[in-house]
């Protein structure tokens, strides 16, 4: 559901798309993926109790074993994130709420939460 405070979607994803941690055309076309995943399963309506949003980011910080990606406010940081991979995490996690622990390199707080 969104955030009634702020209209903020549930979920939003970003994907490094830097180049050093894998070539920003591999993100771009992860990026795509996730896109339709996303509007195949009408996430990205307005009123989607779980709406999802993603974009494209500069270096998240990991620089290696790209194509890297967050998932906020999970503070879940994925990594290696080829097709195959990306199609478990959103079923996986996105869908139901299960990490996919085999791509994670890094938990951090969920925003808000000190
Ligand atoms: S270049 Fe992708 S994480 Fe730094």
């Amino acid at each position: 559901m969104s955030d009634q405070n702020t209209g903020y979607p549930k979920r939003k994803i970003f994907i490094c798309s830097n180049g050093s941690c894998i070539d920003s055309s591999v993100s771009r076309d992860i990026y795509a993926q996730l896109t339709s995943l996303i509007q195949e399963h009408g996430l990205d309506s307005f009123d989607a109790p779980r709406q999802v949003k993603c974009a494209l980011s500069g270096c998240l910080d990991r620089c290696i074993n790209g194509p890297v990606m967050v998932v906020h406010p999970d503070g879940i940081w994925y990594e290696r994130v080829t097709p195959q991979v990306l199609a478990q995490i959103f079923n996986q996690h996105i869908l139901h709420d299960q990490p996919v622990e085999e791509y994670i390199f890094r938990k951090s707080k969920p925003a808000g939460d000190h």
